[in-house]
C-alpha cells in the first residue's frame, strides 16, 4: 500500500477488513489496522495507531498519538490521554465483580478507568477497572494494577506494587539520601514524584 493511498476523505486510514460504526470519530493521521472494531459515539485523536484485533467501545475517549497494539479491547469506562501506549494483549476492565447469573448491562454500571498522559502498559498486563494510572507512568508486562499508580510510577507484579520510578523517556530515576533525583529534576515525598 502505498502512503498517499492510505488516508480516506476524512484523513484517517481504516484497513477494509475493520468496522467503524456510525457516530464515531476519529482524527486525521490515525491509522486502524486490521479486524478492529470502532463502536458509535467513540472519539479517537489524531495520529493514533491501532494495530490488529483491537475493540474501542461505545462512548470511550482517545487523546491524541496513542498506540494500542494488537488484540487490545477499550472498554466503556476507558478514557486514555494523548501518547497513551497500550501494549499486545493489555486487558481492561470495567466491572469489578462480574456475574453472569446477575449482569450488570449499560453505561451506569461501567467504571471509570483513566490512563493519563503518556503512561505506558506493558504486554498482557489487566488494569483493574475505577483506577487513574499517573502520568508517565510504566506499568511492567503482566502486571495486575488494583490500585491507583502515581505520576512517573514502575509498577510490575501481580498485585501490582511500586517498586521505582521513571523519567518521562522511560529510564528509572536515581535518587540521593534526600530523595531528590540524581539529575536534579525531581523529588520524591512519600510515593509522590514532583518535579522540581
Ligand atoms: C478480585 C476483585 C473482585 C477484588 O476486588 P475488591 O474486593 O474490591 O478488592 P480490593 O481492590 O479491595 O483489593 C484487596 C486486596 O487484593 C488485591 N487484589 C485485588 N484484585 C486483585 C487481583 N485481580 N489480583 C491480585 N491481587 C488483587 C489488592 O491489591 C489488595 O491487596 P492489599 O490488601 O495487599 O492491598 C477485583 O479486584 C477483580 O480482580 N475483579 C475482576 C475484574 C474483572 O476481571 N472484570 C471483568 C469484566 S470487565
Amino acid at each position: 500500500m502505498k502512503k498517499g493511498q492510505m488516508q480516506n476523505k476524512n484523513g484517517f486510514f481504516i484497513h477494509d477488513s475493520s468496522y467503524n460504526d456510525k457516530g464515531s470519530k476519529i482524527g486525521k493521521g490515525t491509522k486502524i489496522w486490521h479486524f478492529s472494531h470502532i463502536q458509535g459515539n467513540s472519539i479517537i485523536g489524531e495520529n493514533c495507531t491501532l494495530g490488529q484485533n483491537v475493540n474501542v467501545a461505545k462512548n470511550v475517549i482517545i487523546g491524541n498519538n496513542v498506540k494500542i497494539q494488537n488484540n487490545v479491547s477499550v472498554y466503556e469506562g476507558v478514557e486514555l490521554e494523548d501518547f497513551v501506549f497500550c501494549g499486545p494483549s493489555m486487558v481492561f476492565t470495567n466491572i469489578k465483580v462480574p456475574r453472569s447469573e446477575f449482569p450488570q448491562r449499560g453505561s451506569k454500571h461501567y467504571m471509570k478507568t483513566l490512563i493519563k498522559k503518556s503512561a505506558s502498559i506493558g504486554a498482557n498486563a489487566t488494569i483493574i477497572c475505577g483506577l487513574t494510572v499517573g502520568k508517565y507512568s510504566l506499568i511492567g508486562s503482566g502486571a495486575v494494577v488494583t490500585k491507583n499508580v502515581p505520576n512517573y510510577a514502575l509498577v510490575i507484579g501481580n498485585p501490582g506494587r511500586i517498586v521505582g520510578w521513571v523519567d518521562k523517556m522511560g529510564k528509572r530515576i536515581k535518587f540521593d539520601i534526600n530523595n531528590v533525583s540524581l539529575c536534579g529534576n525531581f523529588k520524591l515525598t512519600k510515593n509522590t514524584l514532583s518535579e522540581k
